[in-house]
């Protein structure tokens, strides 16, 4: 007889693959600063008048917001832009560019956003800064997606350098720690905040769980994790992707595109 949902019981779930403390590599948003300076930059500079833009979060995002706002104060640009975070919200605000509601949008000309690994296909792990449930509507919004990374992103397979990140409703937690383990995950980790005592909790009010998958089918994977009763969105971006030559990584002699 196959195991159904309701015939799981609590001795087929694995604790001891549940872990709480930070031991998966976590982003170094100080990283090749001027390399995603440099990116930021050149994508920044993609942007036309009159568009909608969305605005990614992360250290390389803030790069292209700063020039935006650059662009905005010197150039005279005109366009409106929606974000994907506080983090965005708060520098876009600083850099004096114009913002709409996510809310209020059906469609977005660009967006631009960083990432935390990309394939060679250029399927990407996003949420390293536990931003990716907003980051995938903005995306999923846009005519057009830049990614824009330094080349320490790149990677054969995805999954090899990051784990994939799983935005969760706290209540559906255990449900969700149970649907990874019977969909293969190695290791699973709430993720843990510095400076603040107990879980990160997303700008949703929201856990963030951390799965270490063996290599996987980006899309298909993708599907069943965001299938999962509980899992508000994940990590992994492979039916929203940047098409060829809309990546951009920035490297020692300038930006290469992918
Ligand atoms: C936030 C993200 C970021 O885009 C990703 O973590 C890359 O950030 P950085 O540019 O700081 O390396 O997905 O949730």
């Amino acid at each position: 007889m196959t195991k159904t949902d309701l015939q799981f019981t609590p001795a087929d779930y694995d604790w001891s693959k549940i872990r709480t403390r930070n031991r998966f590599e976590m982003k170094d948003s100080a990283k090749n600063s001027s390399a995603k300076e440099q990116v930021g930059m050149a994508a920044a500079n993609l942007v036309e008048d009159r568009m909608l833009v969305g605005l990614g979060t992360g250290s390389t995002a803030a790069f292209v917001i700063q020039r935006l706002g650059a662009r905005i104060a010197n150039d005279g640009l005109q366009i409106q832009c929606v974000t994907t975070s506080f983090q965005s919200t708060l520098l876009a605000r600083q850099a004096g560019i114009p913002l709409l509601g996510l809310d209020s949008v059906t469609r977005l000309d660009i967006s631009i956003d960083g990432a935390d690994e990309i394939d060679p296909d250029l399927h990407l792990i996003k949420g390293g800064g536990a931003a990716h449930t907003l980051e995938k509507i903005v995306h999923a919004l846009s005519d057009r997606f830049i990614v824009v990374a330094d080349e320490s992103k790149l990677s054969p397979f995805l999954g090899q350098n990051f784990a994939v990140p799983l935005e969760v409703l706290p209540a559906g937690r255990l449900l969700v720690e149970r649907e990874l383990q019977r969909l293969g995950a190695r290791e699973i980790q709430l993720r843990m905040a510095q400076r603040k005592d107990g879980p990160v909790i997303s700008d949703n009010g929201n856990m963030i769980l951390d799965a270490r998958f063996e290599r996987f089918n980006p899309l298909e994977l993708e599907q069943q994790l965001d299938a999962i009763p509980g899992v508000v969105a994940c990590g992994i971006f492979a039916r929203y992707r940047p098409a060829r030559g809309d990546c951009l990584i920035g490297q020692a002699g300038g930006v290469r595109q992918l």
